[in-house]
């Protein structure tokens, strides 16, 4: 007996010792962290099978001690049980804003969602894939977690897939792409506002507690009043190169909402995905219900990183061909309007030869005939060339820019009718309306119903005709001018899923077109910046700002949509806008991807002169602006003189542009301005660039520093009264 028990108890002992290596890798795989270069996402798994997120901030370098957050860190008694679920359901335990909300096939509301398995896949070299499954033990109702993490450039993109077997259809009342838990002293959160020619207008303040939500229920052109981004900044306000900073931007061109929720115990809780408002969906069972990217990027050294490495990662990740090129070009809206015909557009396009840009852009009024554009009352919908305007059809023109060495590119708004069109009366089933309401209009016109795959295939065969027919044509410019009144759609059986098959539908339709044309350039506009988002920017190579191009508000708007977006994303057109000179109004547009449009038949010698050369000075520096580093070296916000920095990737080369932004007593530049990012033992030469014809620098010529004085003590552009904007280019001396 004795014997026995002794060989069950060595047996035991063996048995053990041989599962001990599998005992500690369980309990390691208790914590997840997600680590990029400089921070790490931790989960970890609670014994009781929850996933919670115990940090996300500056990685440790010892990354076996996250599993020590729980008990120092986290001194918190949690009644709720959820106060940092990584995925926070409803209906049973949690009492706080979720993430998830359903209602199961049998009526039931309740959810919990526990831990079953997890795996790490390298996507790519610096790029992985955590996900994580999560079940109710109840109900055969499933939730997968993605952290995609991008190493070099500390962004985390987040999304969840639910899926479920039930017996019948799940309602998804709620349904978060990302749940983020943050620990601070206070938290301050950068938001931003806006209207037509007003957009991107930041608006600071301390989050309290309770909950602060951003969201939108535009459907299209969905970022009029509030852009899907944000940012918040731990304990203080970050600066440009100091402070704790999240930046939190959606890939979705629709309805979005994010909740920030400072809770009882002071964290900070985010929830951020499509909106639900009127989207509750209904989940067939098996069917994947996937939710878009929420992109985070979190930087340790102020607005300035975090919005460098998120540019980085655009380039090389979203946005449409980041790391190629981009074509300059003459837009004829603003000088002609509606009111042009094929004699004048060729007239134009031989000015685009002038000017020395690459592209002629043919916007709105080339189409419609029972209904000619020529106003913004009519044509939408019938994308026939107007037969008064262009006798010849657009291929003549295409013909005409190709025989003059200029590429040629046009403007559609594919996903909108005018009541007075020809596809109204003979598609009214098309057209988002309630059946026995009165119409409401936005600019005239109202929303095709893109959930509708016939609508889908009309919209795409707009492009693809365009291009099939028009041998040449190389770029379009994609607008979209209407919200979403009246949310019905004939096609769909159910009513809420519009908003978001909506999207979908549109994603669909610019899979296919990038399928066919991967690398046709396209420009996203929606009456100016309505619609600008990291979902749409998959597909488009640059976006429209704003329509107000006046260049004085032009510094603000692009100084903050350059928090988020690289300057190669950014059209910047030279128009008549403002009282500034042309210098100042060009200048301004170089900072980003360069466009006129104004009538240079209308330009007196000097000035045409001057924007001849200014292409030809923008050529050589174009690649610092588009591929190079971005310093905002002062904030027009709060100086006379705003100023601001691009410099290449090996720091041998750079521009500044500098603005007086604020003319009272006189003021200008009195103090040099420190720069950024140049490398301290590398010598530069400084010379001011795109000068006007007839005037000369005020500054020394021939002016060589180390980028060490450059940076500690700076340099004066001189810009005053006389000298309202200056542009300098550093190159290095060797
Ligand atoms: C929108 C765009 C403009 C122009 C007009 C044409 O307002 O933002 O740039 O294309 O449409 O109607």
């Amino acid at each position: 007996m004795k014997r026995r028990t002794r060989i069950f108890r060595r047996a035991g002992l063996l048995a053990a010792f041989l599962l001990l290596p599998f005992l500690v890798l369980q309990a390691k795989a208790q914590t997840i962290p997600v680590e990029t270069a400089h921070n790490a996402l931790v989960l970890q798994v609670t014994q009781g099978k929850n996933v919670n997120m115990i940090y996300y901030g500056k990685k440790l370098s010892s990354p076996g001690e996250y599993v020590q957050i729980t008990g120092e860190y986290r001194q918190t008694q949690d009644y709720t049980g959820m106060y940092n679920a990584a995925y926070t359901p409803s209906g049973s335990r949690n009492l706080l804003e979720p993430a998830i909300t359903v209602t199961h096939a049998d009526g039931n509301n309740s959810l919990a969602l526990k831990y079953v398995s997890h795996q790490v896949k390298q996507v790519s070299k610096g790029v992985s894939l955590l996900s994580v499954q999560l079940k109710d033990p109840v109900y055969d109702f499933e939730v997968t977690l993605y952290y995609k993490s991008y190493f070099k450039e500390d962004v985390i993109e987040q999304w969840s897939v639910i899926e479920h077997h039930e017996k019948g259809n799940v309602e998804l009342h709620k349904f978060a792409s990302a749940n983020l838990c943050l620990k601070g002293k206070s938290y301050w959160l950068r938001q931003f506002h806006g209207d037509w020619a007003r957009e991107m207008q930041p608006e600071v303040s301390e989050l309290t507690h309770g909950i602060k939500t951003l969201d939108t229920k535009l459907g299209t052109r969905a970022d009029l009043f509030q852009p899907p981004v944000f940012m918040v900044s731990l304990n203080q306000p970050s600066t440009e190169d100091e402070g704790e900073v999240l930046y939190g931007a959606l890939e979705w061109s629709g309805n979005f909402r994010f909740d920030l929720e400072v809770d009882p115990q002071n964290n900070l809780r985010i929830i951020a995905g499509m909106n639900n408002y009127a989207s509750t969906y209904s989940l067939k069972p098996g069917e994947e219900f996937k939710t878009p990217p929420f992109i985070t990027v979190l930087s340790s050294k102020g607005k300035g990183e975090a919005s460098r490495q998120l540019q980085d990662w655009a380039r090389k990740y979203q946005l449409m061909d980041g790391e190629s090129s981009r074509l300059t070009l003459l837009n004829n809206w603003e000088s002609t309007f509606f009111d042009f015909d094929e004699n004048k557009l060729k007239a134009l396009i031989k000015d685009t030869r002038k000017l020395g840009v690459d592209l002629f852009l043919l916007d709105d009024g080339w189409f419609g005939n029972k209904y000619p554009r020529n106003s913004d009352h009519a044509g939408l919908g019938d994308w026939q060339a107007n037969k008064k305007k262009l006798p010849d059809g657009v291929f003549s023109l295409v013909k005409e820019a190709t025989k003059d060495s200029v590429k040629f590119g046009i403007w559609i708004e594919p996903e909108m009718v005018n009541p007075k069109s020809e596809l109204y009366h003979q598609h009214p089933d098309w057209i988002i309306k309630q059946p026995a309401r009165p119409e409401y209009y936005f600019r005239n016109q109202l929303v095709l119903d893109m959930s509708n795959p016939k609508v889908q295939d009309f919209v795409y065969h707009i492009v693809d005709n365009l291009l099939t027919k028009n041998p040449g044509l190389t770029y379009f410019k994609w607008d979209c001018n209407s919200v979403i009144y009246n949310a019905h759609s004939s096609y769909l059986g159910n009513q809420s899923h519009l908003y978001i098959d909506y999207v979908r539908g549109l994603y669909k339709v610019l899979d296919r077109i990038r399928k066919k044309y991967p690398h046709i350039p396209m420009m996203l506009c929606s009456g100016g910046g309505g619609r600008v988002d990291y979902g749409a920017l998959k597909y488009f190579t640059e976006f429209w700002p704003s329509d107000n191009t006046d260049p004085l508000e032009r510094i603000f708007i692009q100084w903050e949509y350059s928090y988020f977006y690289p300057a190669i994303a950014t059209s910047n057109h030279v128009t008549a806008w403002g009282k500034q000179p042309l210098k100042f109004r060009t200048d301004v547009a170089m900072m980003g991807k360069l466009g006129f449009d104004i009538d240079i038949s209308h330009l007196n010698d000097k000035d045409l002169q001057f924007c001849r050369k200014a292409v030809k000075t923008y050529d050589s520096f174009k690649n610092i602006v588009w591929h190079g580093d971005q310093y905002r070296l002062a904030d027009p916000f709060t100086n006379d003189v705003a100023s601001v920095m691009y410099v290449d990737k090996t720091k041998s080369s750079g521009v500044v542009f500098s603005y007086l932004v604020n003319n009272r007593f006189g003021k200008g530049s009195k103090l040099p301005i420190r720069f950024k990012g140049l490398d301290a033992s590398k010598k530069y030469r400084i010379e001011e660039i795109n000068l006007y014809p007839g005037t000369k620098s005020t500054l020394k010529a021939n002016q060589v520093f180390s980028g060490d004085f450059l940076m500690q003590i700076g340099f004066n552009p001189d810009v005053n009264a006389q000298r309202t904007s200056v542009v300098l280019k550093l190159e290095e001396v060797k």
